[in-house]
């Protein structure tokens, strides 16, 4: 979850170390930290807890200045409570050899008790601190950098990602990667060069990277780079050029990246579309997918498979897949689908969602399918080159939004159920379930989706108003039926994460089995309530709510003046296709979330103990 960033070259390390951690704060901000090397090997390293307090001690810390090479961390606790000495980077008890990581040392107990028994002294409570010693102890022992590094690697166990400096090499840098904990980037520059944990540190600097593999070792030096494989073999270091739009990473007239990121949607949605739908006639292409229309008509199941906000868009995905690609479907979370034994088999295509393409849970699971069942992979992914789509060998439909850097995920939400949609299209087709008409009138609906996402924002000022006549509330429920019903849940994931008010989403038929105890004047309703086949229903539910005094916001369709004089606020949906209307519906979920955070005052984009990507169980 953490952020990692390096750098040598002729420029000072320090603010461009910096920089890259305020780039990459969304991984991770509960303390942070840098260590520089001038060319003498003198070593100097700055660590704070809390936010914004490395910047604050940055300008008086000289010893910082001359340093030419240099790396940087902004940590998100694990192991150890958020303290500057518990904050990265870590040394060796001699201090010559400092690293910065990303992961869990799983055995760090046993190797810490045996590193103390051979002189070490430890003075954090983190995992991390075996690391240097680690390395240490094997520098002691005879080997070179690269050696010592390697074996700390295959002795440490779990995910880990490790940057790491040595005062006796001071014009180097070291990394290296073991499993799937996040990953390491080298960035490749003139006369310089820099490591990240993500492409986001890299932006200002260079789009020439290449990701270092499991089990590989790197060594930068201002003019060179080379890596090696686990067993220490020389592996090939040729960069690839990614391309990259260092405006869409900046807020631009936002108040917040999460709310620039909501009204990005319309575009988010057309790049994921475009050249993807084609009308008259009808057509899908997944330029990613390599499974042929033989593959896709073998198929008797598909299982969808993510964490959170993504897990939400493929709740969706189950219904569009039963209802237009006309095959069972299901979900599921990936952190319990891993630890199951789900019985797939060649005839499951499991279709894992991750924006990040990073996290852990989700692709511990993707391997499980590949090692155990060898059943046929999908990833959605936003990230080119992510962890995922190297597991399913490049099968991908890329999301295409531009980097999401908001904590909390909306534009990668909407545009992951776009994909989802076209990919159901291209099931049906293949299964004969869609006939030539009824696939050119799913796409049409679809290619219209960005248009209806926009008059949505156009009604931001209402959501605003709402937000602020909502009573004081510390719980707040979000109901929705069918399509509706994984909207609910977003809606209320939203809610809990940068507001910090509880909410729920529940399927409305839940209610009377428990939650309508909680139902109350302090306590308001977000119904979705549409004119679909479930209407009537949920009119029922809304009812029940106002009979016990709750407050209810009702988002219905435009026009529906009989549902909107009998709640207290009506958020109107333009009349729409019945599979594409939880687009719209998901707007006004977002952003009553964002501006009940905004009027608490709330961190929107970095909400407390959250990362954006999240690489630890
Ligand atoms: C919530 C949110 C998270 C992510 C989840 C999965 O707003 O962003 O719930 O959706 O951590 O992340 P990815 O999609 O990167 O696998």
């Amino acid at each position: 979850m953490c952020g990692i960033i390096g750098y040598v070259g002729q420029q000072a390390a320090g603010p461009i170390l910096l920089e890259g951690l305020q780039r990459l704060q969304y991984r991770g901000y509960d303390s942070s930290g840098i260590a520089v090397l001038d060319h003498d090997g003198a070593l100097a390293v700055l660590k704070r807890a809390g936010q914004g307090a490395l910047a604050d001690a940055f300008p008086s810390a000289e010893s910082i200045a001359a340093g030419r090479v240099g790396i940087g961390h902004t940590r998100w606790a694990t192991h150890g409570g958020v303290t500057d000495r518990n904050a990265h980077p870590h040394s060796s008890t001699a201090g010559d050899v400092v690293v910065v990581h990303n992961g869990i040392v799983e055995n760090y107990r046993a190797l810490r008790d045996q590193l103390i028994e051979d002189g070490a002294e430890f003075v954090s409570e983190t995992d991390t601190e075996v690391i240097p010693q680690l390395i240490a102890h094997h520098l002691r022992q005879g080997s070179d950098f690269p050696t010592a590094l390697r074996a700390t690697m295959a002795t440490i166990e779990g995910g880990n990602s490790v940057v790491a400096l040595h005062a006796s090499d001071p014009q180097r840098l070291y990394a290296a990667r073991k499993g799937n904990a996040g990953g390491i980037v080298i960035g490749f520059g003139e006369g310089e060069m820099f490591l990240a944990s993500d492409m986001p540190a890299l932006i200002p600097h260079t789009n020439r990277v290449r990701y270092l593999a499991n089990g590989e070792t790197a060594r930068l030096s201002s003019a060179a780079v080379e890596i090696w494989d686990s067993d220490g073999n020389a592996a090939p270091t040729e960069p690839e050029s990614i391309p990259l739009d260092p405006v869409a990473v900046a807020k631009g007239p936002y108040k917040h990246f999460m709310l620039k990121e909501i009204w990005e949607q319309p575009r988010a949605l057309s790049d994921t579309i475009r050249g993807r739908a084609r009308v008259d006639p009808g057509q899908v292409v997944l330029e990613d997918v390599p499974l042929s229309d033989d593959d896709l008509r073998r198929l008797r199941r598909v299982l969808i498979i993510g964490m959170g906000t993504s897990m939400h868009a493929g709740m969706l995905g189950r219904a569009y897949i039963e209802r237009l690609g006309g095959l069972p479907a299901d979900f599921d979370n990936s952190s319990e689908f891993r630890y199951r034994e789900p019985l797939l088999g060649p005839e499951t295509l499991v279709v894992s969602i991750s924006q990040s393409g990073e996290t852990i849970d989700t692709l511990g699971a993707m391997h499980h399918v590949k090692e155990a069942w060898n059943a046929p992979q999908i990833t959605v992914c936003n990230v080119p080159g992510a962890a995922t789509t190297r597991i399913t060998d490049g099968s991908a439909i890329y999301l295409r939004c531009g980097p999401e850097i908001g904590v909390a995920s909306t534009k990668t939400f909407t545009a992951s159920m776009a994909a989802l949609y076209l990919l159901a299209c291209r099931i049906g087709v293949a299964r004969g379930h869609l006939q030539p008409a009824d696939l050119d009138d799913a796409l049409g609906t679809l290619l219209a989706v960005p248009s209806l996402v926009d008059r949505m924002l156009q009604q931001s000022d209402r959501y605003e108003e709402i937000a602020s006549q909502l009573p004081e509330a510390s719980n707040l429920l979000y109901l929705g039926r069918g399509l509706h019903y994984p909207i609910a849940m977003e809606g209320a994931l939203k809610c809990k994460e940068i507001s910090y008010i509880h909410a729920e989403g529940y399927p409305a038929g839940e209610m009377k089995h428990g939650p309508i105890a909680l139902i109350d004047r302090h306590t308001p309703t977000i119904a979705i309530a549409l004119r679909d086949a479930l209407y009537g229903k949920m009119c029922s539910n809304i009812q029940q709510v106002k009979a016990r005094d709750g407050v209810v916001v009702a988002i219905g369709t435009e026009g529906d003046e009989e549902l909107a004089a009998q709640v207290d606020h009506f958020i109107p949906v333009p009349a729409t296709g019945e599979l594409v209307a939880p687009f719209a519906t998901a707007v006004p979920a977002q952003l009553l979330a964002y501006y009940l955070a905004t009027l608490r005052g709330a961190d929107v984009d970095q909400p407390r103990n959250l990362a954006k990507t999240v690489t630890v169980e």
